[in-house]
Order: structure tokens, then sequence, then C-alpha cells
């Protein structure tokens, strides 16, 4: 089905609903993590308190507070261990890599990212992993959303990509550093997640 990607740019692939398949067993899979490991609205270095709720699973999981962003393998919150990454995330992020010209892509660390509506995540590069080499698998589900794709300056207006339900995107390469965010999302209900936007982000970040 290599006619349904669409490349946004050198090392950045868009692959409509490839985790459409998969879709009903990542959400099971989620529900256990967060079970375990809550969503929860972050705080930047700056006091500014995030619209997207976020959680981790796998080795390690990336968190902001006053003293910055980093990746650790305790979740704050609960002083214990991010759970485990579920092997369905891991299966599904090795192969949207391989379909996108990484391959051996193993991912050690997921963000979820919950958005309800009216969050959005500002511009900014995804640059604490130590693993500058892998690339980002970003697998979108629920309801859809415009995701901004940038160029590596903060000023270089965005690309507008609308995202739907099992839609993935990656970037790794010349894109890795490229300058990404998302729009504030639309109010509407989705049939398997109702009012909200999860985001699983796949790194390898150590
Ligand atoms: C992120 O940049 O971590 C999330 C992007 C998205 O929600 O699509
Ligand atoms: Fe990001």
């Amino acid at each position: 089905m290599q006619n349904e990607h669409e490349q946004l740019a050198p090392g950045a692939l868009l692959m409509r609903a490839f985790a459409a398949p998969q879709s009903a067993l990542l959400l099971q899979e989620l529900q256990q993590v967060t079970a375990r490991s809550p969503l929860r609205r972050m705080t930047t270095r700056g006091g500014y308190r995030m619209s997207v709720a976020m959680s981790n699973c796998g080795a390690c999981g990336w968190v902001t507070d006053a003293r910055g962003y980093r990746y650790d393998c305790v979740d704050p919150l609960t002083a214990a261990c991010w759970p485990a990454m579920p092997a369905s995330f891991a299966k599904l992020g090795t192969c949207a890599a391989g379909a996108a010209g990484f391959p051996d892509f193993v991912p050690d660390a997921c963000l979820i990212s919950r958005y309800e509506p009216g969050a959005r995540l500002s511009l900014h590069q995804d640059r604490d992993e130590r693993d500058l080499d892998s690339p980002i698998v970003s697998i979108s589900l629920g309801l859809p959303a415009v995701f901004l794709f940038g160029g590596h300056r903060r000023a270089e207006p965005p690309r507008r990509v609308p995202l739907a339900h099992g839609d993935v995107v990656v970037w790794g390469g010349p894109s890795r550093l490229r300058f990404h965010g998302v729009m504030p999302l639309a109010d509407a209900e989705h049939p398997l997640l109702g009012r909200c936007r999860v985001n699983l982000s796949l790194r390898k970040a150590r």
C-alpha cells in the first residue's frame, strides 16, 4: 500500500490508517498502562501547565517539571517504574519505522499524550533522546487533529497535516529534528475514544 503513504519531507512519511487494524488492541493495552501510570498535565520549567495530559510506558519516560525536560525511568507521580511497553506498541513501531525506511528500530520509550477539546501542543523539537539516529514513530488515535510539521527553525511556517484515527507519521534522518506541534483539538465525538485524541509517540531514548 505504498501509494497510501505520503512523504512530508525527506525522512518523514505519513502512513494513513497504518495502525487502524490494531487500534482496538492498542487501546486495550493503553488502558492497562494508564491504570498504573495515570495521564496527568505536567508543568514546564517556566511554570506553564500543559493542556495535553501525558504518561509513558517503556524503560524510561519523558517528563517535565520545574527542573525542565528529561527522561526518567521512574514515574514521579507513582514513584515506581513506568509500566512496561506493551509488545503491540513496540511491534507496530518497528513495523512502521521499517516501512518508512528505518530498519531495526526498537523503541524503549513511549510518550502517551491525551488531547481534550482545545488542547494543543506548541511547536517543539524532540531532542531529549540520547539516540537521534533513530526516528520518531507517532500514532494517532481517536479524534482527528491538525498536525503541524515545520522546518529546522521555529520561525519556518509549518505544514498543516490533518491526522485521523490510525494514521502514523514517522520522522527521522534529515527530518529527525524538525519542529512539530498540534493545533487546538476541535470538539467532536469519536466512536472508540469519545471526546479526545490520543497520540502514542515511540522513541529510542537511551
Ligand atoms: C508529540 O510531539 O509528542 C506529539 C505529536 C502529536 O500529538 O501528534
Ligand atoms: Fe514531539
